[in-house]
């Protein structure tokens, strides 16, 4: 078999790939190695920038986002019980929109099953061959037989976990990590959420977070140590440590019941550099991850294959390689800014085992600056809606 573009990954990164590439006629096989209904049973990110939702619009799936996804124009900053809005609209007139990256996934599917385009799912064994030659291969494996696709390129969207990093020759490649020691413990239920936008509260207990899928469905997070299990949390357990973390008001009209989700998310912070080698190209969290703090992830992710997409199709289109050349050097400038914002929220709203009473004292000025200067509310604003490219 033969395609232009083999992508390996069926995240949003490589679904929105796929999708962004068909309508610019150039042809792709995506190749993932688990099920439709696993990737869609992943409950991850929420919050989308302007600049997602104008991708989606782009990519023609944005019809249940414009009735569904919730515009939000502000956040709260919850320090001790002390509330603080940061109004992103009255600062910076921009907004986010609030839309589970598992609706975002479900319309790409659909759209990809809708026009036929083709999609390996369950593949086994996944192998990239030859990204510094002049011609690509990759080979996997499906219901015991195993296939082989020769390919122009391959977009690497298989997230940290996956293959394609993994299959870069270690002196090609420079990485830059901090593994922090917690995770957030997340909930999904279906009760109204406890407040019209999003609040990220920092306790002596830790971090938590509230936030909402629809106006009748809320996903909320606290702060665990790396090596919790969920199944030491009952839903009691966890509600009651939300409760805690939150100012007493807020706390007091929060709605409770039987959670439909729940799971630890670890945290980290990573970088791999360059992004492209030969053929090969990184996209999403297989080349970068930011703690969820700062909502980035999935953004950062809509992003790169943005310009990974833009530049294959002014390859085949121009025949111009412009695109495919700066391509490692855009991705990495902005994803060090979105490190930079989202290293900074972790640090000012968790808790750390090294934070110390001296280190609670900074975090509270650190507080206290964002609730008393304009300048330093803008800059939050401004990263957490999404900086210009
Ligand atoms: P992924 O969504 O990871 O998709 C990669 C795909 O590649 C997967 O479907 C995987 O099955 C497939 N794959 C892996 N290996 C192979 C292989 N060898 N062969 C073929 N396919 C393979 N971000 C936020 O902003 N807020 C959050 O609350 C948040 N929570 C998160 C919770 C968890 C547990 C994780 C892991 C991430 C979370 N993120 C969050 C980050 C956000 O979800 C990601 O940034 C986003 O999913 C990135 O999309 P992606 O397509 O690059 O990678
Ligand atoms: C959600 C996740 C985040 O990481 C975040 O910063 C805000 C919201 C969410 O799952 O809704």
């Amino acid at each position: 078999m033969r395609t232009q573009v083999a992508i390996i990954g069926a995240g949003p990164a490589g679904l929105m790939l796929g999708r962004l590439l068909e309508r610019a006629g150039i042809e792709a096989v995506i190749i993932e190695r688990r099920s439709a209904d696993y990737v869609l049973g992943r409950i991850r990110a929420g919050v989308l920038e302007q600049s997602t939702v104008e991708l989606l619009a782009r990519a023609g799936v944005d019809e249940r986002l414009k009735t569904e996804g919730l515009v939000h124009d502000g956040v709260e900053i919850s320090f001790d019980g002390d509330m603080h809005r940061i109004d992103f609209s009255g600062l910076i007139g921009r907004h986010v929109t609030v839309y589970g990256q598992t609706e975002v996934t479900r319309d790409l599917m659909e759209a990809r099953t809708s026009s036929g385009a083709s999609s390996i799912y369950e593949a086994e064994d996944v192998s990239i061959h030859d990204f510094d030659g002049a011609r690509a291969r990759v080979r996997y494996r499906k219901d015991g037989v195993t296939h082989e696709i020769a390919c122009d390129f391959i977009a690497g969207c298989d997230g940290f976990h996956g293959v394609t990093r993994a299959s870069v020759p270690k002196k090609a490649l420079q990485l830059f990590e901090r593994v922090y020691h917690f995770g957030w413990l997340g909930v999904l239920v279906d009760k109204p959420p406890v407040a019209e936008e999003l609040i990220y509260a920092h306790h002596e207990r830790g971090f938590a977070l509230c936030s909402m899928r629809s106006p009748s469905r809320s996903r909320y997070y606290v702060q665990v140590d790396a090596d919790e299990k969920v199944a030491a949390w009952s839903d009691e357990r966890f509600w009651d440590e939300l409760r805690r973390r939150l100012n007493p008001e807020v706390a007091e009209r929060l709605e409770t019941g039987p959670s439909i989700e729940k799971s630890i998310a670890p945290l980290r912070s990573f970088v791999a550099e360059p992004v492209r080698f030969g053929r090969l190209f990184l996209a999403g969290d297989a080349a970068h991850i930011v703690p969820p703090t700062g909502a980035k992830g999935l953004n950062m992710a809509m992003h790169d294959v943005r310009l990974l997409a833009d530049a294959l199709i002014q390859h085949y289109g121009d025949k111009s390689d412009a695109g495919i050349d700066s391509y490692s050097a855009k991705v990495l400038a902005r994803t060090w800014k979105t490190e930079r914002f989202s290293w900074w929220m972790t640090s000012l709203l968790h808790v750390f085992p090294t934070t110390g009473a001296f280190g609670r004292r900074i975090q509270r000025a650190e507080f206290d600056y964002l609730k008393s200067s304009r300048a330093a509310a803008t800059c939050l604003a401004e990263n957490y809606t999404g900086l210009p490219d």
